[in-house]
């Protein structure tokens, strides 16, 4: 039977935080690439956001609109009894997430956000990956530009390299991109919570079990010239590295001895001793309380950069594989990466889990353990490229 005609549950996806900036761009998408006969249904906390926002939807009346705050947990337990995947993009989830991690888990609902928080994602896996797996919930952290180009995108290298030996590969980042309110809240929330950021590592290396016989690893690499790419290369202390290795100690597809660095790529010394300058002075200031709320009243909530400048926005995440006596050069490219790109990966991975025939998978899952072909196929025909650029 297909996925899309089991109607167990009244729902096949919930968007919850249909109403933000992401949320928005995602049940736009939805409405227009969703196929038809699609049940689906926008969420929020405000039922007067919700219908505005389905009034201007194309097919408006076939979507449906639920009420939950992350303030009530029973509206999220019935929020997650009625769909079988359940799409949030309600952060920074370490303030506002557990509870509807915790509902999926409890009732088997799939599971979707777009968090690049290592802390929420390691504090998810010791409290609600047993139970996930007993309810058959998949749970999938990081379905945006964290960590998607990455993850899918070091998935694809290793399906071009040899199987069974040791296997490099590298990471370059580039980007021209601005950021919404939301993200800002969330990177700014993070580089205030370091010390239970480690906590929360330390909890799950307890909590998960060591890998035997084979190694994946991802040390954070030196900056360096990158001869293979032409430009410097810094190491990125990202989400994406992690979600990396652990996709790699999930397949054995990526060898007995796999490791991954994650840099970003810069073509000029001077933008990148000013870039790591910039971040280090944001990192500096957001450990103070006043300074963070004045930061965080530069951009609130719910703002973004408008459709103009998304559309002159780019990405593009080169990949130097190598093993076997082989080298790849591959590539993941795209669009504006932290919102209409975001909502697309978002919207698909949605879509993916929903209708796709996957991999038999419960628990906490990357998108390449999750989805892996199924879901590079869905973004190469909705336009993001992965590529072969040379190899030998
Ligand atoms: N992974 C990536 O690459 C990536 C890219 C972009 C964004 N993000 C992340 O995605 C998240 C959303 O970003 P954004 O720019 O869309 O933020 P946003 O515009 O501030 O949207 C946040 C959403 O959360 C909802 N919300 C807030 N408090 C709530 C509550 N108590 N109950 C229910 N809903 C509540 C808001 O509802 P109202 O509309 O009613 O206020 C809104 O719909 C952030 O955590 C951001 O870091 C990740």
């Amino acid at each position: 039977m297909s996925r899309l005609n089991r109607t167990d549950r009244p729902y096949d996806i919930v968007l919850f935080g249909a109403t933000g900036f992401v949320g928005t761009l995602t049940a736009e998408y939805l409405a227009a690439h969703a196929p038809e006969g699609l049940r689906w249904a926008i969420a929020g906390r405000s039922e007067e956001k919700l219908r505005a926002l389905r009034e201007r939807l194309p097919g408006g009346e076939e979507i449906g609109v639920l009420h939950a705050d992350v303030s009530d947990p029973a509206s999220l337990r019935e929020l997650s009894e009625h769909a079988r995947v359940v799409a949030t993009t309600v952060g920074p989830y370490v303030t506002y997430g557990e509870e509807l991690v915790a509902a999926c888990a409890e009732t088997g609902a799939d599971y979707l956000d777009l968090t690049g928080e290592p802390e929420f994602v390691d504090l998810m896996y010791v409290r609600h990956d047993a139970r996930a797996r007993e309810t058959g919930a998949r749970l999938v952290h990081a379905c945006g530009f964290d960590s998607i180009p990455h993850d899918l995108g070091a998935y694809f290298t290793v399906r071009q390299l040899p199987e069974g030996v040791p296997l490099r590969v590298d990471g370059f980042v580039t980007a021209d991109a601005t950021f919404s309110g939301g993200t800002f809240a969330s990177a700014l929330n993070q580089f205030a919570r370091g010390r239970q950021m480690i906590a929360a590592a330390r909890e799950r290396g307890r909590h998960e079990p060591r890998l035997v016989g084979r190694r994946a690893s991802a040390p954070t690499g030196a900056p360096r010239y990158a001869q293979e790419v032409g430009a410097w290369a810094l190491p990125l202390p990202t989400i994406d590295a992690q979600i990396v290795q652990r996709s790699a100690k999930a397949l054995k597809r990526y060898g007995p001895d796999f490791r991954y660095r994650h840099y970003a790529a810069v073509r000029h010394l001077p933008v990148a001793v000013g870039g790591v300058a910039a971040v280090g002075a944001l990192f500096a200031a957001a450990q103070l309380p006043p300074a963070r709320r004045w930061l965080s009243d530069r951009l609130k909530p719910g703002d973004g950069p408008d459709a103009d400048k998304r559309a002159k926005s780019w990405f593009s995440v080169r990949f130097v594989g190598e093993g076997g006596g082989r080298q790849v050069f591959t590539e993941v490219a795209g669009g504006d990466p932290g919102y209409d790109e975001t909502a697309k990966m978002f919207a698909e991975s949605a879509l993916s889990l929903a209708l796709d025939e996957l991999p038999p998978t419960a628990g906490q899952v990357t998108t390449a353990v999750a989805m892996g072909d199924a879901l590079i196929e869905r973004l190469r025909r909705a336009g993001i490229t992965f590529r072969v650029a040379a190899s030998r």
